[in-house]
């Protein structure tokens, strides 16, 4: 049962560097650019920053690794590979992994819609407002409309089908390979312009120093959820693409990388944002419109500014395609191997759902605003149930699965690629999926539900 079955025709990412850059590039996208610097600025800069890093290196690695294991080990989706695994009830998390990947793709895709709409008013040429109050006018209108930011979210979708149909290695990554060093590149530009504006060492003491006592149980959570939307971690994302890596592939070392590179990212934009947000007067604690007040003002205030805008939001719609690419392929896998469709009527499927979901969502900003569940917009909703319960339950779940369950052979022959390389930090990735990340995970839960303080 443990052995890796037949490869029969599953695709397969062809190189060492297509491995990478396909893992980074789900792992990298809106939830680095757009959402870590919204959450950070709601949640007390440097103390959500503290908590967010020390998740992802101390549960984000290992349990990426279990994912990677499950994902290799099986070569099967989500479901499948808990299934093949063991005989229990486990593959019932598949299901919610497919869930929570569903809601993300709605909400995403809306987020996705705005970068459209700004990347064509970039090449308009029509972003360049005179002051930083008018982007936050600006945004709202927009925002609030009701057939603009649908019709984006509609069009983006569509975009992320037309890539899914080409199938798996092709599409995804050629695009990732030219794609992230270009963006990498063009953070590093802006961040260095955030430098040098006037308000960059608040911005930055905003971001680098803690202040403990705002580590609350609310921010804990934040972070926890943003570090496990961050890796696309815990609801079985990691577990199909490892499903599609070859069996060289080193599995710790791409996870270290992955979460180094993702992280890296974030920061980035933080630096770049958190300078601006102080030197513009922009209150960091704008929530999810937050970037996008920023973002152009930083473009206004460049010399090329249109040229720099128009690249910029047309390379992060890019960056969200593989990552959007990335959380349907989870239920694509599932729908062709488990269900027995054909791909391209799973992914019509995964698409129309999308496309329903996904319009609510853009209208809970508008005529559904008013509408509320425990609280919460329809987009705040799923971002919040996924986020920061689905994952790190699925999170907790896939760790306690390898950690306890899977046969420790099978754990190590896919850790050192069937023996062939040396895996130092065996005991130590075992320690932290049996006992450290379930442990955090439910710790940060019973905190945060006021069990305990
Ligand atoms: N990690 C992606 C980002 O930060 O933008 C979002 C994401 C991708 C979440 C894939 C979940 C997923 F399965």
């Amino acid at each position: 049962m443990n052995k890796p079955d037949k490869q029969g025709q599953r695709a397969r990412f062809n190189t060492k560097i297509g491995v990478i850059a396909t893992t980074v590039g789900s792992a990298v996208g809106l939830g680095n650019i757009w959402r870590f610097p919204y959450e950070a600025g709601s949640n007390g800069g440097g103390a959500f920053m503290l908590c967010y890093i020390m998740f992802i290196f101390i549960i984000g690695v290992p349990v990426i690794c279990a994912e990677f294991i499950m994902g290799r080990g099986t070569r099967s989706n989500i479901l499948g590979a808990y299934r093949k695994l063991s005989r229990g009830k486990w593959y019932i998390a598949g299901f919610m992994g497919i869930a929570a990947s569903v809601a993300i793709l709605s909400f995403y895709s809306v987020v996705a819609g705005w970068i459209c709409e700004y990347f064509v008013q970039s090449v308009r040429g029509e972003l360049m407002l005179a002051s930083s109050s008018e982007y936050h006018e600006a945004f709202d209108q927009f925002s609030t409309g009701n057939w603009r930011p649908v019709v984006w979210t509609l069009i983006f979708l569509s975009l992320n089908f037309l890539i899914l149909v080409r199938g798996v290695t092709k599409g995804i990554e050629r695009m990732s390979n030219i794609l992230m060093p270009l963006l990498f590149i063009l953070l590093m530009i802006f961040c260095v312009n955030s430098l040098t504006l006037s308000g960059a060492s608040e911005g930055l003491a905003f971001l680098f120093n803690p202040d403990f006592s705002k580590i609350t149980p609310r921010v804990l959570l934040s972070a926890m959820g943003q570090a496990f939307f961050s890796l696309s971690l815990g609801l079985g994302c990691m577990t199909t693409y490892a499903s599609y890596f070859g069996n060289k592939t080193r599995l710790g070392r791409t996870a270290i990388t992955t979460a180094s590179l993702d992280t890296l990212v974030a920061v980035l934009a933080g630096v770049i944002i958190f300078p601006a947000v102080f030197s513009f007067g922009i209150s960091p604690q704008a929530g999810p419109t937050l970037v996008f007040e920023v973002l152009p003002a930083i473009f206004n205030s460049l010399p090329g500014g249109v040229v720099w805008s128009s690249l910029f939001f047309f390379l992060l719609i890019l960056a969200s395609l593989t990552s959007t690419i990335s959380m349907s392929e989870i239920s694509i896998a599932f729908m062709t191997e488990e269900l027995k469709m054909k791909r391209r009527t799973a992914t019509i499927v995964n698409t129309l759902i999308a496309m329903a979901l996904g319009s609510l969502c853009a209208l809970s900003f508008g005529a559904l605003s008013g509408f509320t569940i425990f609280g919460m917009t329809i987009f705040n909703f799923f971002d919040y149930l996924a986020s920061n319960i689905l994952l790190p339950i699925g999170g907790m779940i896939a760790s306690v699965f390898v950690g306890w369950v899977v046969d420790r052979r099978f754990i190590r022959n896919q850790l050192t690629a069937n023996g062939s390389i040396k895996f130092r930090a065996y005991s130590l990735i075992l320690f932290c999926l049996r006992y450290v990340a379930p442990a955090g995970i439910a710790l940060v839960f019973l905190n945060s539900i006021g069990i305990i303080s």
